[in-house]
């Protein structure tokens, strides 16, 4: 096994200790398994699918993500917590995707019209939808309530304003909890931080119960509670029991006053193993939850994303050509890019690699740049990354791409998106074509042509 890296957040490509090997990786991957087809998923071979579909191409397997709800689902009813499970709809959006979970019993937590109408394809009943976000607009609220929406988290008092004019214009009564910045550092990157002071989230810590009081008297609301979110690939629980441990204190200074508090949402941010790091253990945060808001009967809600749908997926790719440097590190350039996977390039995130041919895990290691085709320095997927020796034509896997993948895509460089494949019982399924060159200028007018 390599060393451990030191980096708490495993969010940096440029490593300076030694990055984990392939086979470590099978070991901190125990969805990715090796048989005589090479790399697989879910028992499906993923250099088959890579025939037959194409690459670049995302592959989501649907039994992983079934057994993490499961598991999550478990670790909360086992402390006799009473939750209300919302997926993140933002980590994947993709409908099949929230069908799957609606069948499992999982409400959603939405941030757009967009997410919303989604959720509504998928069969999700509204009510089990909660609206996050800093800037709803007047459309989104409007079909929120006009769906029966169960929970709208305010993010501010101008908005709170906002929403209660809206629902008495309509006639309609907004079930809101007021989420608050309990100005915690979550200890992940700074770009997915939201609960500090000078992050735009959430109503300030300090304002909360004057804010609560105000709502409580305000037409057109029901006032739910309070929510929080502190951040995304949270590893530790020290933050998250900062955090509630801040919530429960607001709720029972709201409670003094007389005000009910019916629900406490605690957000999402469980975080995952990209490296050799341990992910979070759902079973912790239940106790986390339990020791701080346990006693004060509430109903708590959970918002994960990340930590559900992150580790099923994988971006296959192939090897266009390997440019050779002389003396220095060689740079495999791959058909996927930045405009694919934009975690490396936004956050210098760190990706596990594997290739998919079994022959592949035998052969000795090099470093090796591994980088796409987009004009730009930052399209890089990984420096120095110990591989096999991998040529032209040769295919390779992109893991833990299932939280923020395809949904983060966009078409730069005029690269079409790429095709989506989920696996169930053990079978593959297109659940979105590759575009066409054609998709990639619809709706473009030009009064010139
Ligand atoms: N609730 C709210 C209000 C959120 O803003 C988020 C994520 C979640 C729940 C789900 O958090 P999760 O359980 O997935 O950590 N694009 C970034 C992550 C951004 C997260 C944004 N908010 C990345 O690729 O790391």
């Amino acid at each position: 096994m390599a060393k451990i890296i030191s980096d708490p957040h495993q969010t940096h490509i440029n490593q300076t200790l030694i990055d984990p090997t392939p086979a470590d990786l099978l070991t901190t991957h125990p969805y990715m398994t090796l048989g005589s087809s090479g790399l697989m998923l879910e028992n499906v071979s993923l250099k088959r699918v890579a025939d037959n579909v194409g690459t670049p191409c995302w592959v989501i397997g649907g039994g992983v993500i079934k057994e993490r709800l499961h598991r999550l689902k478990a670790a909360m009813y086992t402390v006799g917590l009473n939750v209300h499970f919302h997926y993140a709809v933002k980590a994947n959006d993709h409908y099949a995707i929230l069908s799957l979970i609606k069948n499992e019993g999982y409400g959603a937590d939405i941030v757009s019209f967009g997410e919303l109408s989604r959720t509504q394809k998928a069969g999700i009943p509204a009510q089990k939808v909660v609206f996050s976000g800093i800037g709803k607009t007047t459309v989104d609220i409007e079909q929120a309530l006009g769906l029966g929406i169960g929970q709208i988290n305010v993010e501010s008092a101008e908005e709170l304003a906002i929403i209660s004019a809206i629902a008495t214009r309509m006639g309609k009564i907004a079930p809101i909890a007021l989420r608050i910045n309990p100005d915690i550092d979550a200890q992940t990157h700074s770009k997915i931080t939201t609960g500090l002071s000078h992050n735009k989230f959430g109503i300030p810590f300090v304002d909360a119960i004057a804010l609560y009081a105000h709502a409580a008297r305000l037409p057109g609301i029901n006032l739910l509670g309070f929510a929080t979110h502190i951040g995304s690939q949270i590893l530790t629980m020290d933050p998250y029991r900062a955090a509630y441990v801040r919530m429960a204190s607001l709720v029972r200074a709201a409670r003094e006053q007389g005000l009910s508090v019916r629900v406490v949402d605690c957000g999402g941010g469980l975080g995952i193993a990209y490296n050799t790091l341990p992910e979070a253990q759902p079973e912790d945060l239940a106790k986390v939850i339990h020791t701080t808001l346990g006693t004060l009967d509430v109903q708590i809600a959970l918002e994960p994303g990340r930590w559900v749908v992150g580790p099923a997926g994988v971006l296959l790719s192939r090897v266009i050509l390997r440019k050779e440097q002389g003396m220095a590190v060689p740079f495999l350039i791959i058909d996927s890019a930045m405009n694919d996977l934009l975690r490396p390039s936004l956050y210098e995130a760190w990706h596990g690699i594997l290739p998919l041919s079994a022959k592949a895990f035998q052969q000795p290691l090099e470093k090796t740049h591994v980088v796409g085709p987009v004009c730009e320095s930052s399209d890089c997927f990984a420096q120095n990354r110990l591989l096999p020796r991998l040529q032209r034509q040769d295919y390779l896997a992109i893991l833990d791409t299932g939280a923020y993948g395809s949904v983060m895509s966009s078409t730069y460089n005029s690269r079409p998106l790429a095709a989506h494949v989920l696996i169930e019982n053990s079978c593959w399924k297109i659940i979105r074509e590759r575009q066409t060159i054609e998709d990639l200028w619809r709706g473009e007018l030009s009064p010139l042509h």
